[in-house]
């Protein structure tokens, strides 16, 4: 894994965002995993600012998001496919027709997890995933527990998550239980992937996933046998991290050419 410290959370989303546009880029025709939740909400308003400056074009790009809540339609405020077109796809030029989501309104659930699984390898597989971390080293809404091989299923929440989704609700009982998520497989499976995790409150789950043990316990640990994975924290994310001063080394002193992000 490399380690990316940032001073703030504003450097670390923005670095994030250059990341990605640098990415698409370089890769036109990629197939993006994408993530919501409130981390990765100004990484898409910066990727919207790229793209109304001709700096990235998303014209030929392909996205699979990682999650959505069971029972909700497409239109509600609070799905998934809701706040992706408000953030991002809405803003920018990706064809509506290349977007998928889990599908949580399914009557067979199963079958559509299994649909799901399929479109992702007809279209070549992901190529950069963009994860958030939940605070008890959720992935997706893989909980802890998660099989490490889980496909794309239903998960039921555990009450820490209801507690931190519930501000979106406006209350516990409006955060529906059931979720439909890309499975610690699926997830392991894109060839790249880029974690942004910010503020105190994650700072555990981010120890725990890069310098603790591989653990069903902390879903996000399955990480470090991926071959390609880029954290970026800022400062308070990364205060859990014992070898911190040795990533920034790292970072610092790594040769332009394998730098994305300069
Ligand atoms: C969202 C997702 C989740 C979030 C995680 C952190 O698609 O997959 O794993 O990344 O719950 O959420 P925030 O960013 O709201 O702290």
């Amino acid at each position: 894994m490399e380690v990316v410290i940032r001073q703030d959370r504003r450097d670390a989303e923005r670095y994030t965002a250059h990341f990605m546009a640098a990415f698409v880029r370089s890769h036109p025709g990629c197939v993006l995993g994408l993530a919501t939740g409130g981390t990765p909400e100004a990484v898409y308003a910066e990727l919207v600012r790229l793209y109304r400056k001709g700096e990235v074009d998303f014209g030929a790009v392909t996205t699979f998001n990682l999650d959505e809540y069971v029972g909700l339609p497409p239109e509600h405020e609070q799905s998934y496919r809701h706040y992706m077109a408000a953030r991002l796809f809405n803003a920018v030029n990706i064809p509506e027709e290349r977007t998928h989501f889990p599908d949580g309104t399914a009557q067979d659930i199963a079958a559509a997890c299994r649909a799901y699984e399929e479109a992702i390898r007809q279209a070549g597989g992901i190529d950069l995933q963009l994860l958030g971390i939940g605070r008890d080293g959720h992935i997706g809404f893989n909980e802890p527990g998660s099989s490490l091989a889980s496909r794309t299923r239903i998960k039921t929440l555990t009450a820490a998550t209801i507690r931190d989704n519930a501000r979106y609700f406006g209350s516990e009982d409006a955060v529906p239980r059931h979720v439909v998520t890309m499975g610690i497989g699926t997830i392991c499976e894109a060839r790249r992937i880029i974690m942004l995790a910010t503020g105190a409150n994650k700072a555990e789950a981010i120890a725990a996933m890069v310098e603790g043990p591989v653990t069903a316990m902390v879903p996000a640990s399955a990480l470090q046998m991926h071959p390609d994975v880029v954290v970026v924290v800022d400062e308070e994310a990364g205060s859990k991290l014992r070898l911190a001063d040795y990533y920034r080394w790292v970072f610092e002193h790594k040769p332009d050419w394998q730098r994305v992000v300069r």
